[in-house]
Parts: structure tokens; C-alpha cells; sequence
């Protein structure tokens, strides 16, 4: 459902995040920019999960804390319900703020290790108006929600596994009566076995609350079953944006390919069979992005054209977004009949990208001679 007709929830337009690099003994000079986030659009619709993915340091949590608006953007455009809070004050954001929350990766360093917990959920409750024995009650109505034990609200942080301490963060955050949340790697700290609990917890209180997320993880398994959609961000940019099954199914860029082709399968037959596509190296200084496609330095298709102009996100049948020359998966009628989105970098060129039949680079291997990513049997 949306949030006001058809206006979505969250809009992100072309939003950047710069990090100035300082230097300079009595002035500061800016020498350089960390280009964390470099244009980046999508948007949320009210009900729904966008699952957020890609390597440490492409820029997930920079993202989140931008949209929150706990960092200024740099350039760009954020809508929530249909009003702009780019630039809004700490005064015009109050009403915004309770509906907007975050929980975070390390459920340990994420709550006051000295509050009980009686007093980590009070704090939100009595911000959001609610008094007196209200306040016990509902605190431990959230428990309850949550998966917690009523009786535990005297408890200290420390006496939680780190599970348990997960589920107070989440309540932390429903505290609030949230409409957006971020869920930060929420469960990349766990055990394999409690990730999968904690998962089911969010997607039941989705149900229940109708909430709306932004599911952030560091690879495509965590994000699989929770998400509507997917969208893969390297160095800054996003990639692929598309229905989650169908990324799983028709990945068409080859960096989210080769994030698929690391997610293990349970069956170690098939498992061995498969291959594996290996982006080696690092991922290039986001203080000076290469041109062009900035994942040509480790893509196994790049040719000259990725070297030097920036592929524009184009968008293919059924709202699948890529950003790539070269794209995999796809006909030559499907990209006759694909369009540049709105969504595509100011940056970008404006030529569509071009077929590559399989078995000239349609599979794993390159068209060109760029990119340092090996296939492995
Ligand atoms: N306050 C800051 N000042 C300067 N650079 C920063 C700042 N915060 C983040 N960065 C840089 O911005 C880039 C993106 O960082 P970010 O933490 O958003 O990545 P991430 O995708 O969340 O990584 P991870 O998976 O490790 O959490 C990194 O190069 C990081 O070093
Ligand atoms: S083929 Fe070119 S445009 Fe596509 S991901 Fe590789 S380097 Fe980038
Ligand atoms: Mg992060």
C-alpha cells in the first residue's frame, strides 16, 4: 500500500555523500573527497523491504545514514511521505525522526551497556508522549513483541545473549512507533542459527506493524527471502536494482553475478559443479573512483567503452535497473526495448548498452581484455 496515493514512502533522488579529506597545520584545506555515496536513486514504497547489499566500504551505511537524514547530503534529493527533508532543520525533522529508525549490526555496542532495560525503551516511549505506568507497560508489551520474556525488563545488556541483545535493539526501535526502518546488517553479528530467527522476528513484526525497510548486508543470502527488491551497490553506485527473484534468477550485471556465485549452495555436489566467479583484488580508493564504470578494474568483461564512460542505469522489463555496457542475461530485443532511467547518474552516457551473445562474453568470460576477476572450475 502506499503512503499517500501513489507518492512512495522514501524518495532518494541523485543523492551524493562526500567526505572532505583534510590537511593543512593551520588551516584546514579539503584536498580530497571520500566519494562514499555518488548519486544514488531509488525509492521505497510504504510496506515493502529493499534489500541493500555489497562489499565493506561501498558505502551502505553512509546510504542509510544520509536517507535518516543523520548526515547531510552532499547534492541530492530526499522525499519522505511526499515532503522534502533535504535540508530540513532539527526543528522541521522532529515529526519525521520517530518515524524513521535504525537498528544496528553490533547489538552490544549499540545499547548502553549501564541502563537496564527498563530504561533503554522508557527513553523512546517518553519521547513519544507516553507517561506514567504506561511507560513499565508498554515496555513490556515490546518484550513481549519481540520474543523477550516480560519479566526481563530489570535486566542489563550484558545478561542477554547476543541474539537476545538484537531483539532489544529492534524493540528499542519499535519504541518509537516507526514507519521506516534500517536495519543496518542486523544479523551479521549472529550465529548462523540465530540470523535466521531474527530474520523471521522482523518479517512477522513487518505483518503485524506494516512497516517499511531498508535491509542492508554484506552478501545475497542474508537478503534473499526478506526483500521485495534488491539493489547492489559497489563503490558508491548502485549496480543492479531489480525484483529480488529475478536478480537470483537473471543477474544482469556482472558484479552481482559474481555475488551470487560466492553464496554457497547446501548441496555440495552441485556445489563443486557450479562455477565460481572470483572478483579478485580490492575495491579501488573511493578518494579517486575510477573513470568510466568504476567497477572496470576488476570486471572480467570490461572493454575500452567501460574505461571511459560511465554506463548509464538502464531499465529492462519489470523494473530490473542495471548499470553496465556489456549486460548479461539479456536479448538483443530486450535491450531494443529497454530505456535509460531517470535513476541513471548525471554522470552517465547516454548510449544503450550493447549485446554480447553468449559465448562471446555472454557467459562468465570478457568481451574485452580488461578486468583482473577469474573463473574458477
Ligand atoms: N565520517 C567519515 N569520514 C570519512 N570517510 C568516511 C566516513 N564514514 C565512512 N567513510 C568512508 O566512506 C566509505 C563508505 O563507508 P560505509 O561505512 O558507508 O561502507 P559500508 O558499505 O557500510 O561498509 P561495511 O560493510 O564495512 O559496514 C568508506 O570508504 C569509508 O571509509
Ligand atoms: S562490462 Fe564494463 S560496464 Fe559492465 S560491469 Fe564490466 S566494466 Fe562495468
Ligand atoms: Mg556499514
Amino acid at each position: 500500500m502506499s503512503a499517500n496515493g501513489d507518492t512512495p514512502l522514501l524518495e532518494v533522488e541523485h543523492v551524493k555523500q562526500y567526505f572532505p579529506v583534510k590537511s593543512g597545520v593551520l588551516i584546514d584545506r579539503t584536498v580530497a573527497n571520500v566519494h562514499a555515496v555518488d548519486d544514488v536513486t531509488f525509492s521505497l514504497r510504504e510496506g515493502e523491504t529493499l534489500g541493500l547489499v555489497g562489499e565493506s566500504g561501498c558505502g551502505k551505511t553512509t546510504l542509510s545514514r544520509t536517507v535518516l537524514r543523520l548526515l547531510d547530503p552532499t547534492a541530492g534529493r530526499i522525499r519522505f511521505r511526499g515532503a522534502d527533508i533535504t535540508r530540513a532543520g532539527r526543528r522541521a525533522m522532529r515529526p519525521y525522526r520517530r518515524e524513521m529508525q535504525m537498528v544496528f549490526q553490533d547489538p552490544f555496542a549499540s545499547l548502553n551497556p549501564r541502563k537496564r532495560v527498563a530504561q533503554i525503551l522508557g527513553a523512546p516511549l517518553r519521547q513519544r508522549g507516553v507517561r506514567g505506568a504506561d511507560v513499565d507497560r508498554e515496555a513490556r508489551d515490546l518484550l513481549d513483541r519481540v520474543g523477550l520474556m516480560r519479566e526481563h525488563i530489570n535486566r542489563y545488556p550484558h545478561e542477554f545473549s547476543g541474539g537476545q541483545r538484537q531483539r532489544i535493539g529492534i524493540a528499542r526501535a519499535l519504541a518509537m512507533s516507526p514507519k521506516l526502518v534500517v536495519l543496518d546488517e542486523p544479523v551479521s553479528a549472529l550465529d548462523v542459527s540465530i540470523q535466521a530467527q531474527i530474520i523471521n522476528l522482523l518479517e512477522e513484526l513487518q505483518d503485524g506493524l506494516g512497516l517499511t525497510y531498508l535491509f542492508v548486508a554484506h552478501d545475497l543470502s542474508v537478503v534473499r527471502h526478506v526483500s521485495d527488491r534488491i539493489a547492489v551497490m559497489y563503490l558508491g553506485r548502485i549496480m543492479e536494482l531489480s525484483p529480488a527473484g529475478e536478480l537470483y534468477d537473471k543477474p544482469i550485471h556482472p558484479y552481482t553475478q559474481a555475488l551470487l556465485s560466492a553464496i554457497p549452495i547446501p548441496d555440495p555436489r552441485e556445489n563443486r559443479a557450479r562455477r565460481r566467479i572470483v572478483v579478485a583484488g580490492e575495491p579501488p580508493n573511493p578518494i579517486q573512483p575510477p573513470p568510466g564504470c568504476v567497477f572496470h578494474t576488476r570486471c572480467p568483461r570490461a572493454t575500452e567503452v567501460c574505461r571511459t564512460v560511465v554506463p548509464p542505469l538502464t531499465e529492462y522489463a519489470g523494473g530490473h535497473l542495471a548499470a553496465c555496457h556489456h549486460p548479461l542475461n539479456v536479448t538483443r530485443e530486450e535491450i531494443a526495448a529497454a530505456t535509460i532511467s531517470d535513476a541513471s547518474p548525471e554522470t552517465a552516457g547516454q548510449v544503450k548498452p550493447d549485446f554480447v551473445p553468449a559465448g562471446e562474453g555472454g557467459d562468465e568470460r570478457a568481451p574485452g581484455s580488461g578486468g583482473a576477476a577469474a573463473v574458477e572450475a
